[in-house]
Parts: structure tokens; C-alpha cells; sequence
């Protein structure tokens, strides 16, 4: 190959790579206005949105490259937008388990997003406890050259998983040290009261809808 050939070929790479987290976060923004669109109309039809909050981050740099080496894969612009699904992440906390559900059937619903894969850890939560439904989806982005389908993760958590989940986080996510089997056993458990925490204000909801339809009839 001649040398300028060559330089073109990286010069091209790198104009790549510098556009790559542009395009993350132009699609994370796309996102996050579909679930405000969802927020409202929520809101309007039902005069409370089931979404507590919603948090956006794109991948630091650090991180792909650690995560890249992790997987075992050769650090190319093709690999890491064909493995790393999380470089745009999106969390969703909602305040009940059922309007994860709702929320989930909706999105899957929609023509403007395509859902690639669908990690239940509510329904099946991880050996550690750990509980969220994690979404794979691709968002549209129209460009000059035509229509890309960018790759996001989303999780979907309720008020009490994500207390479990930013204080596991804290505590050790990703501690590359072996943990003493009475703590692990403690954190699973306070998974459990998160899930029965979770529970009981499910119950409790569907106690105070059943009493405000009575004294309403
Ligand atoms: P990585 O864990 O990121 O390598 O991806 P994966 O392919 O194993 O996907 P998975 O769906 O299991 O996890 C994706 C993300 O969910 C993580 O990056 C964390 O943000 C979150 N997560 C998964 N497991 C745990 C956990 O045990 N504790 C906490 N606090 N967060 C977790
Ligand atoms: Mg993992």
C-alpha cells in the first residue's frame, strides 16, 4: 500500500473516532425526548407519571477501552459498535414494578425504536440479587448519508432496586477480590427486603385505588 494511502486510511479513522461520541450522544438525546414525550402523556392522562427519574451517560472513554480488553476483542471502530451496546446508557427509575412492564410493552411497541435484546433480572434476578430489566435498543438517527441505527442500554429499575443497586456499587461492583460469604449473604438479603419493600407498596397502592373508587361510587 502507498504511505499516503496509508495515512488517508488513519486520517479517515480518526475523523471517526472523533465523530463516534457526537453520534452516541445525538441518539441518547433522541432517547431521552421519546421518554419525555411518554412522561407527559402520562402525566396528562393519568395525572401522575409512573417514571421517578431518568438518568443519561455516554461511556468514558477509559471505560469502552477496559471493557473492549475485557471481552477479548481487538480495539477497532467495528468491534466496539458491534460489542459494546453500553456506550450510550440510559437509566429509568420508576416508583412500581408494573410500570416497568408497561413501560417495556410500550417501547417494544414502537416503530422509532428497535428493541435487540431484553435482560429480565426482575424477574430473574443475578446470584449476588441484583434486580433491573435491561433493554438493547437501537434509536434512529437521520444523517446526511441516510438513516443509522444507534445502539443504547437501557435499564429499568424501581426506586427500591436502584437503592440496592447504588449502594452494591459503592460497596464492591466490579471488586476484583473474593467477598466473605457472611457480607454476600447480607447484601442478597437486603435485596430481598428491596423486593418486599417493592411489594408492599404495590399492595398498598392497589389498597388505596380500591378505596378512593368506593368512596367515589
Ligand atoms: P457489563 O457488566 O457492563 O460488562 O455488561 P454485561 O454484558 O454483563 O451486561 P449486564 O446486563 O449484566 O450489565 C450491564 C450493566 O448493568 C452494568 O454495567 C451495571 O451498570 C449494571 N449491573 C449489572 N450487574 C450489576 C450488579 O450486580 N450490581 C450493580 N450495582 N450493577 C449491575
Ligand atoms: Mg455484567
Amino acid at each position: 500500500m502507498q504511505k499516503w494511502q496509508v495515512h488517508e486510511d488513519f486520517a479517515k479513522q480518526v475523523e471517526n473516532f472523533k465523530a463516534l461520541p457526537a453520534l452516541y450522544r445525538h441518539a441518547l438525546n433522541e432517547l431521552e425526548n421519546k421518554i419525555d414525550v411518554i412522561r407527559t402523556e402520562w402525566q396528562v392522562r393519568d395525572g401522575f407519571s409512573p417514571i421517578e427519574h431518568v438518568k443519561s451517560r455516554i461511556k468514558e472513554p477509559k471505560s469502552i477501552v477496559q471493557k473492549m480488553e475485557r471481552k477479548g476483542h481487538d480495539f477497532t471502530l467495528e468491534n466496539m459498535e458491534q460489542h459494546i451496546h453500553d456506550i450510550a446508557g440510559m437509566r429509568i427509575v420508576c416508583a412500581f414494578v408494573k410500570d416497568i412492564y408497561r413501560l417495556v410493552d410500550h417501547l417494544c411497541a414502537r416503530e422509532d425504536i428497535r428493541v435487540l435484546e431484553i435482560k429480565d433480572y426482575i424477574a430473574h434476578p443475578k446470584p449476588n440479587g441484583y434486580q433491573s430489566l435491561h433493554l438493547i435498543v437501537a434509536i434512529p438517527l437521520v444523517l446526511l448519508e441516510g438513516t443509522r441505527w444507534v445502539k443504547a442500554e437501557i435499564q429499568l429499575r424501581t426506586l427500591a432496586m436502584d437503592f440496592w443497586a447504588s449502594m452494591e456499587h459503592i460497596l464492591y461492583y466490579k471488586f476484583d477480590k473474593q467477598l466473605p460469604p457472611h457480607v454476600a449473604e447480607e447484601l442478597k438479603e437486603a435485596a430481598r427486603a428491596a423486593d418486599e419493600l417493592d411489594q408492599k407498596m404495590l399492595r398498598l397502592r392497589r389498597e388505596i385505588l380500591e378505596l378512593s373508587e368506593s368512596e367515589g361510587s
